[in-house]
């Protein structure tokens, strides 16, 4: 069952954003040595690590105990303005001077299978059994994909991979691209998607309330085995949400 919240715009939306993500790390390290969390690229995030990186959300977690990991990425190099990690370096992590031994970013500069299959061994390294994420997020398309998972991916004909390389359709502007898979992203203990404006309603009404069809809504696949989903929407992509699931 995913919680579903709607608020004013996309300001009310990156707060929102920031606000799960502190309380998520406080929670988990009250409890555990480390948090490890997933990071997504997209253009709706870079207001949220912003205001992460900035008083208060700044002083308000111990950001020595975070672990950086990425959903997605681009098969660009880390510093071409289309890399998530650089979007996520920009806007957060260089501006809290994380030391480079907590960021664990998809290297979308080395061949895709290749870095693939290292991913897969960094996540294994690094998360161990249970291989969950504390706090994933995510965003989602105007064709309901989310991380790298578009339609027509066969999502049914995964086996136990971790990582995988994809083709993006040809609308989005970097076609070779990295994505987590179903099962890797099902496994998290929290997920929030994020996504706002206009663009979206049509889209957010379909797979929200729409029949179960994730070959071509990818998104619909994300369905936390063990953790909680949270939506945060602005009103404008709720637009065309019924007023059942709008409250
Ligand atoms: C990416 C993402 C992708 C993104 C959606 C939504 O690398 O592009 O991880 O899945 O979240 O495309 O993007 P917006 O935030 O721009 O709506």
């Amino acid at each position: 069952m995913s919680e579903i919240v709607v608020l004013e715009d996309e300001a009310a939306v990156a707060r929102e954003l920031a606000e799960r993500f502190v309380t998520a790390a406080r929670e988990t390290l009250a409890e555990r040595p480390s948090f490890a969390v997933a990071l997504t690229g997209g253009s709706t995030p870079g207001p949220a690590y912003r205001m992460l990186a900035a008083a208060p959300y700044r002083e308000r977690v111990e950001w020595s105990r975070v672990r950086f990991f990425f959903g997605d990425e681009r098969c660009v190099p880390p510093n071409d303005p289309d890399s998530n990690y650089r979007l996520a370096h920009d806007t957060m992590l260089g501006p809290l001077e994380i030391p480079p031994e907590h960021i664990f970013r998809l290297h979308g500069e080395d061949d895709p299978s290749e870095a693939a299959a290292a991913y897969a061994r960094t996540l294994r390294e690094q998360l161990g059994e249970p291989l969950a994420f504390d706090l994933l997020l995510l965003g989602m398309g105007p064709d309901g994909h989310t991380a790298s998972l578009f339609p027509g991916y066969q999502l049914y004909k995964e086996n136990a991979a971790l990582v995988r390389p994809t083709i993006a359709p040809s609308y989005m502007k970097v076609a070779h691209r990295l994505t987590l898979t179903p099962h890797v992203l099902n496994a998290a203990r929290r997920v929030v998607l994020a996504t706002a404006g206009a663009g979206k309603a049509e889209i957010l009404a379909q797979v929200l309330e729409g029949p179960y069809d994730p070959t071509r809504y990818p998104v619909q696949i994300v369905r936390p085995e063990h953790g909680a989903m949270t939506w945060i929407v602005d009103r404008a992509a709720a637009e065309r949400l019924s007023s059942a699931v709008r409250v």
